[in-house]
């Protein structure tokens, strides 16, 4: 899916810190072939000159009303109509009090005013200023009038406070104005997705892990939530984020990724499981750390629950089952022998081992087995993409 692709996109900025990260957004939504027009409050270009934004987006920047750009008087009307969306990042105190009130005194307010597409707000302030009542007030107005929020970062901020203010990351502004224009098929439905690894405890400073990311069921729940799905993510531990609009449950064993699905899992319309889960734990977890006293070690293994297996036993008529296999070789084989034993209706099968697919990559070469005796090889491809993907054949077998 590339919404952006060709589209006009205004950015408009206000006077903060932060400015500088906007021009790394300007690249994103380049990257995706927008066309990026912006606008700059008097203030903000003090922060970043205009001159940068002129030479990356190849338009004049948009800062003053009553300088009349050759041949376009009125450009607060005229970019406002070729607009797909408007982003203000960072957006200011000064400017989300001034668009909750209709204030137009500069370029920026009147372009905003005039903006019909979807329009987001990325606040960035010091976090008193951001907690401040009138501003959250503000904001409050903002979003009922469908003005998008795009909630800021906690840290330490340039002010050196600790807390809410930080302007959101580039990425995730970038995904949230992309997830506006997904199709909304998966509205009403609950979907439950498993991702990440889990960890089997040995002793209290050691584990049997693998190496999973989390990246290809974390785009997975991304996407459904982009898609209109009530997500709940239950993860192994991972460095990522949970995504806007999934809820997140963080588990650490196989035993305890089985209970929170199966709790879950009961009224899902569909349930996808792109964890990788240990297949044993120790059958002994010694209470302290054990020492290199013995030259070799045995270590006693016992399965854990299979929770694929168990789910396809419980599916119940209407609910899409989907698995993914990762194997090092004979895919297609294992694959199919999963597909079967375990009662699922689609098994997303990948090569581990190599630098583009697999656990820790961006990208992922997928195989698709189906029930009915068929598959699909999808290209290289971004994990996001995949995830749409995937989404897209669960969509049609739903139907
Ligand atoms: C160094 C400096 C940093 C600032 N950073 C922010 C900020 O991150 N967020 C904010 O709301 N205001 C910040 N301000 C205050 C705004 O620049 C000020 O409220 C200004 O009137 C905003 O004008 P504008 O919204 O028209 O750009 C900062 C001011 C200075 C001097």
């Amino acid at each position: 899916m590339e919404p952006f692709k060709e589209k006009g996109i205004i950015l408009g900025l206000s006077g903060g810190i932060a400015c500088y990260k906007s021009v790394e957004l300007m690249r994103l939504f380049q990257g995706a072939g927008a066309y990026v027009r912006v606008a700059m409050t008097r203030n903000a270009t003090r922060f970043v000159g205009p001159s940068t934004f002129e030479a990356i987006s190849g338009y004049p920047v948009f800062t003053d009303m009553f300088t009349p750009a050759s041949g376009d008087p009125m450009r607060h009307v005229s970019w406002a109509e070729k607009a797909y969306a408007a982003v203000i990042a960072p957006a200011t105190a000064n400017i989300i009090g001034k668009l909750a009130n209709g204030i137009a005194d500069d370029a920026l307010t009147t372009l905003m005013l005039a903006v019909t597409a979807p329009k987001l707000i990325c606040p960035a302030m010091n976090t008193h200023m951001y907690e401040n009542r009138v501003v959250q007030r503000n904001l409050d107005v903002l979003e009922k009038d469908g003005y998008i929020i795009v909630e800021p970062g906690e840290g330490e901020l340039a002010c050196k406070t600790v807390g809410p203010g930080r302007l959101a990351d580039p990425e995730r502004i970038f995904t949230r104005l992309h997830d506006v224009f997904l199709p909304k098929d998966f509205f009403g439905k609950k979907v439950v997705v498993t991702a990440g690894p889990t960890r089997e405890p040995l002793d209290p400073v050691r584990f049997i892990s693998n190496p999973s990311s989390g990246k290809m069921g974390y785009a997975v729940a991304r996407a459904a939530a982009g898609r209109g799905a009530h997500v709940i993510l239950v993860s192994g531990p991972t460095e990522l984020e949970a995504p806007a609009g999934v809820r997140r449950v963080q588990v650490a064993t196989a035993q305890e990724m089985a209970e929170a699905v199966f709790a879950e899992a009961g009224n899902a319309d569909a349930v996808i499981k792109v964890a990788a889960v240990s297949d044993y734990r120790p059958v002994k977890v010694v209470p302290h750390k054990v020492k290199k006293d013995e030259e070799q070690l045995s270590l006693e293994l016992a399965r854990t629950t299979d929770i694929l297996a168990e789910l396809g036993a419980r599916k119940k008529t209407g609910q899409i089952l989907a698995g993914f296999a990762a194997e090092t070789q004979d895919l297609e084989e294992n694959a199919i022998a999963k597909l079967a034993a375990k009662n699922l209706d689609l098994i997303a099968a990948n090569l581990v081992g190599g630098h583009d697919s697999g656990f820790v990559s961006d990208t992922n070469r997928i195989r698709l087995f189906y029930k009915n005796g068929t598959s699909e090889e999808l290209p290289l491809m971004d994990k996001n993409e995949a995830a749409h993907v995937l989404l897209d054949r669960i969509a049609e077998l739903g139907k």
